[in-house]
């Protein structure tokens, strides 16, 4: 059959075989589709879908177009944990040591920063001396020492997924959820996960805007991990508002250290938790995620976790004096405080506009090549359900260059919304869905 048959074939709302879907990927990674036809087919998934057996068949049809991590040598069962991109969400620096000090091995790569949502090795590189590019053999080796070891990813980790995405991105089909769902779990099981944890982002800072759509994607992801024999957990979460409330590299290291002192709470710890229980459920350390969190609230606590960090931040070359002394890590020149013009009750911290603001001082890139300032960024002291007098102090931004504080407090001044009356507040996780289906979860912080 020719290209064009399958694009009609598909586009009909025909349910593609296997080895049509190998084809179409074999030969796009080799050059021998060209991007307009890969374009149309996209378009046709985005408008026809696919079920479940085609978009596990296109997962694993990614994940054979380039190498993949062998992680057989690290004891026991190998987790790894992805979230959809949310905004002042550092729960990688927290949990993998976090997880590590409950015994299970955490062999992560991560990526960089894109737009408005941070990445882990842009935030880590804030460390001095911190080395994130490893020899495979060393990062493996790292993890059989200290069960822990960070890296950017490296090699050639589904090539198709690099492609395609790109071609996305220009074409209008990125919210696709068997184009998304085949692309997040393809570089997950390249990257040797046995088991999968996913924290699926809701609302107005996230991919997903809607309760349907994100149900939709979790439900799909998990559906792929049983198709493939690689158990895959969902938690679908709380996007309205920014996770932590730090946003930019090193302020986010520090928050993250701060709630690895066990001296933070709030949201970001709590997800931290619940994220982690789940690791131990998957890794079979506990049977219950209630378990687990009892297990690695103590770890927080006393200072354990930290302590695993301190071991992975010296083991990568860096300067695990870090972990108590944050003047360390790259500071601003300079401060600027927002302070309340009125009183009331804060309704919504805009994630979006939040980690916009972050990028336009130059926490975020722009565009791939572009170069980030590690110090800048902006704390919140506030909350959603906060009250605040006039005059208090909301946010403190951390610049070095005068222009670029303009343009981000132009943003930031559309990022709350106030109420004169008392809010509520908001659920932080809304589900959680394994191959079961929907589970309650007694949730308690
Ligand atoms: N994140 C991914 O890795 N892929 C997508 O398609 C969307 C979000
Ligand atoms: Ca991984």
């Amino acid at each position: 059959m020719s290209i064009v048959d399958l694009i009609v074939k598909k586009r009909e709302g025909t349910i593609l075989q296997k080895a049509e879907i190998d084809t179409l990927i074999e030969n796009y990674v080799q050059g021998k589709i060209p991007d307009y036809q890969m374009a149309a087919l996209c378009m046709a998934i985005y408008f026809q879908g696919m079920n479940k057996r085609e978009v596990t068949d296109l997962t694993m049809a990614m994940v054979n177009s380039g190498e993949r991590i062998d992680l057989s040598s690290l004891a026991g069962i190998k987790v790894d944990k992805h979230s959809t991109g949310g905004v002042a969400d550092t729960t990688t620096l927290i949990l993998s040591p976090l997880v590590a000090a409950a015994g299970v091995s955490v062999a992560k790569m991560s990526g960089r920063g894109l737009g408005h949502t941070g990445g882990t090795i842009d935030k880590l590189e804030s460390i001095p001396g911190l080395q994130t590019t490893l020899a495979r053999e060393d990062f493996i080796k790292q993890v059989q020492k200290i069960k822990v070891a960070i890296v950017g990813q490296s090699g050639n980790l589904v090539p198709a997924d690099k492609r395609i995405y790109a071609l996305r991105d220009v074409t209008g089909t990125v919210p696709s959820i068997p184009l998304i769902a085949s692309s997040i779990m393809s570089k997950k099981i390249a990257a040797g996960a046995d088991k999968i944890v996913l924290d699926v982002k809701l609302g107005s800072g996230a991919f997903m805007k809607s309760k349907e759509k994100a149900f939709e994607l979790a439900k799909t992801m998990v559906a792929i991990g049983e198709e493939v024999g690689r158990e895959t957990v969902a938690f679908i979460t709380n996007m309205n508002q920014p996770l932590g409330t730090a946003i930019g590299n090193a302020l986010e290291v520090e928050e993250a250290l701060l709630t690895l002192q066990g001296k933070k709470k709030g949201p970001l710890r709590d997800l931290c938790l619940y994220l982690g229980a789940a690791m131990l459920m998957l890794a079979k350390r506990v049977k219950k995620i209630e378990e687990g969190k009892a297990l690695l609230k103590p770890l927080l606590d006393s200072g354990l976790a930290l302590e695993k960090f301190a071991e992975m931040i010296q083991a990568q070359g860096g300067n695990s004096n870090v972990i108590r002394d944050f003047s360390l890590l790259p500071q601003a020149n300079d401060q600027y405080q927002v302070k309340a013009s009125t009183e009331g009750f804060i309704a919504a911290i805009n994630a979006e506009t939040f980690g916009l603001a972050a990028m336009t001082l130059g926490a975020g890139r722009e565009n791939k090549d572009s170069v980030i300032d590690l110090s800048v960024g902006i704390k919140a002291h506030v909350r959603p359900g906060d009250k605040v007098r006039k005059g208090q102090p909301l946010f403190t931004l951390y610049y070095n260059d005068p222009q670029k504080l303009d343009s981000a407090l132009a943003l930031i001044s559309h990022t709350l919304q106030f109420s004169s009356t008392p809010f509520p507040g908001e659920p932080l996780i809304y589900s959680f869905i394994t191959k079961k289906g929907t589970q309650k979860l007694n949730l308690s912080f």
